[in-house]
């Protein structure tokens, strides 16, 4: 049963020893609720996953405490340090290159090689965050297609039988999900609005900020707009023997004699904890190709398939 705690110095020191043991915990930020997980951990990642039945590894945006935390991970541009600089701590998302020393899950950023990252506005998330000393990934608190938790008992609503620990405090004070800003490329652009109006920050920056928005007005899941890693060498899914030349990455028990195999126990939050990692050793290994054995379409097997089908289109 989820414990929902009111947020005091002995609640946040129960949740920062749950987030480093990787377990999850909601935690309030100035937009809405977030799903915490220790953003440097495959495990806790593909357990947030899971906890929302996500179908898809959308990419995550990393909560840090700080801008020189955010410097560990993300490559700032001069648009970035002005951004940071003016709007952080609040409800401001940047999308940066990830550094090369950066320690944050692949999964968390689904195999791409940028990384959404924010430092919230919330006091006490941010000493949460600090106080677990590791960079927290964190979602909306809800299951997925449903709508975005800004109290501590839409939460547990949704996610009550799925996790720990629910920190409450109260309602969220802006109530809509960040605003997420993609700085990889040369020009900025919009690709999810949110708390902070795009028109606040065009004038902060005195320049015009292009937005991914069709004209029709919807915005297309910001992470489906980016192309997904996918490797180097042919992946032939649904493999059930191996042809000459190939790597077999295996699941489940049948796949003892794999190359490599994502949860011998057929274990889909474990697959998903390890798929970006395999691939990358997969597609860097001396192989042509690479085969993959059938996974479940349900749970995370249905988030794990539409990588694997993404990658080998
Ligand atoms: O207000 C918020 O931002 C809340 C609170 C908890 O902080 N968090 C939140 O996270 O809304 P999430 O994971 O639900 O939204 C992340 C959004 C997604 O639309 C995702 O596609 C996009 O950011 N995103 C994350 N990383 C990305 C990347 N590397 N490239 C493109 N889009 C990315
Ligand atoms: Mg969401």
């Amino acid at each position: 049963m989820v414990s929902i705690d009111p947020i005091s110095t002995e609640s946040i020191s129960r949740a920062v020893d749950l987030l480093r043991a990787g377990q999850l915990v909601a935690f309030p930020t100035e937009t809405v609720y977030g799903l915490g997980g220790d953003a440097t951990n495959n495990r806790a990642i593909a357990e947030i996953f899971a906890a929302k039945n996500r179908p898809d590894f959308n990419p995550l945006i990393v909560h840090v405490a700080h801008k020189a935390a955010a410097e560990k991970i993300g490559q700032f541009t001069k648009i970035a340090h002005a951004l940071a600089d003016q709007f952080w701590p609040g409800a401001l998302s940047i999308i940066l290159r990830k550094t090369s020393n950066c320690t944050i899950s692949a999964l968390a950023s689904a195999g791409l090689d940028s990384l959404a990252i924010r430092v919230p506005g919330h006091d006490f998330a941010r000493s949460l965050i600090e106080q677990t000393c590791h960079p927290i990934a964190a979602p909306s608190a809800n299951a997925s297609g449903r709508l975005s938790p800004t109290t501590a008992q839409h939460v547990a609503d949704q996610l009550g039988d799925k996790i720990p620990l629910i920190l409450d405090g109260g309602p969220c004070t802006i109530g809509v999900e960040s605003t997420v800003l993609d700085l990889t490329k040369e020009a900025p652009t919009l690709l999810r609005p949110g708390g902070i109006s795009v028109e606040t920050i065009e004038q902060h920056l005195n320049m015009r900020i292009s937005t991914s928005a069709p004209r029709n007005g919807t915005f297309k899941s910001p992470g489906m707009l980016t192309s997904h890693y996918a490797p180097a060498r042919p992946l032939r899914l649904n493999a059930h023997n191996v042809e000459p030349g190939e790597a077999l990455l295996g699941f489940g028990p049948g796949g003892t004699g794999a190359t490599l195999n994502l949860s011998e126990s057929s274990n889909l939050t474990e697959a998903a904890a390890n798929l970006f990692a395999y691939l990358h050793r997969l597609d860097a290994a001396p192989h042509q190709a690479i085969a993959v054995m059938p996974l479940p379409e349900e749970g995370l097997g249905r988030a794990i398939n539409d990588r694997l089908r993404r990658a080998a289109a």
